[in-house]
């Protein structure tokens, strides 16, 4: 099967917006049958009988489900709700360097070496800088899952073409062409816990600010994702 184009913004607006109404909808209901679970839950708190016992199980299965749900849902909303940017001309390297801060003690749990190279003079670039950590994370984090037994991270910036261009490379798994070819689209997981929906959300996030994000990856030595910003007008 050929992987769908796709939709112009005007239509991924609507459909984002429908959905995201939905989304939010539905985690409304979700949160009652959430409390009510965790009342339930509290009922057979003192269970005595292998017939409560069991109850108490399904019950607390039930709100495991009940959480998974709230979570995709989250992770879906943001993936959704892209779209009012607050854009300011923003030196990129102090927004590394405050994620990096923010990331390190993950990585030093893990294993894995956080080395950065960040010149003190790129352009400026046009930044919701919130958003923009979101994506950095999201990348981060799958570099980290990527490693399980530890491994490195180079973070690195430089000047390109009068915007920045970003570099995160590690030396994890890796994937196959074919799994490189899907990586962006929504919903495309190899993970057990895993929504899929993290690189959706960064391309998402990268192409809100004019720029481009590419992957180049070999299956056992590692990955490579490629961010491209413009700079600030
Ligand atoms: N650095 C990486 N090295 C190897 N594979 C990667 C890397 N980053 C992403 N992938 C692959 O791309 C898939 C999609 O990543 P994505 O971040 O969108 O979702 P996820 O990490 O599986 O779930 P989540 O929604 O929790 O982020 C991953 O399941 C993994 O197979
Ligand atoms: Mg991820």
């Amino acid at each position: 099967m050929t992987p769908a184009a796709d939709p112009p913004q005007s239509q991924f607006a609507e459909l984002a917006e429908l959905a995201g109404g939905f989304i939010h909808e539905f985690k409304n209901h979700l949160s009652t049958v959430g409390l009510n679970l965790q009342l339930l839950a509290e009922d057979f708190g003192t269970a005595e009988t292998h017939r409560e016992r069991r109850a108490l199980e399904r019950v607390q299965r039930l709100q495991h489900e009940c959480d998974r749900l709230v979570e995709v849902s989250n992770d879906f909303l943001r993936f959704a709700r892209i779209r009012d940017l607050d854009l300011r001309p923003t030196c990129l390297r102090s927004v590394i360097e405050e994620l990096v801060d923010f990331f390190a003690p993950s990585a030093r749990q893990a294993n894995v070496t956080l080395t950065t190279y960040l010149p003190a003079d790129l352009p400026l670039v046009s930044l919701d800088a919130d958003l923009f950590k979101q994506a950095l994370l999201n990348l981060m984090l799958n570099a980290e899952q990527a490693m399980p037994q530890g491994g490195e991270l180079i973070v690195q910036a430089c000047a390109d073409n009068g915007g920045v261009r970003l570099d995160l490379i590690d030396t994890g798994l890796g994937m196959t062409a074919d799994q490189a070819a899907q990586v962006f689209r929504p919903f495309f997981t190899t993970k057990p816990g895993g929504t899929g929906l993290g690189l959706a959300t960064t391309r998402r996030i990268a192409e809100a600010h004019g720029g481009t994000i590419e992957v180049e990856s070999d299956p056992g030595r590692g990955t490579k994702f490629t961010v491209r910003l413009p700079g600030a007008e």
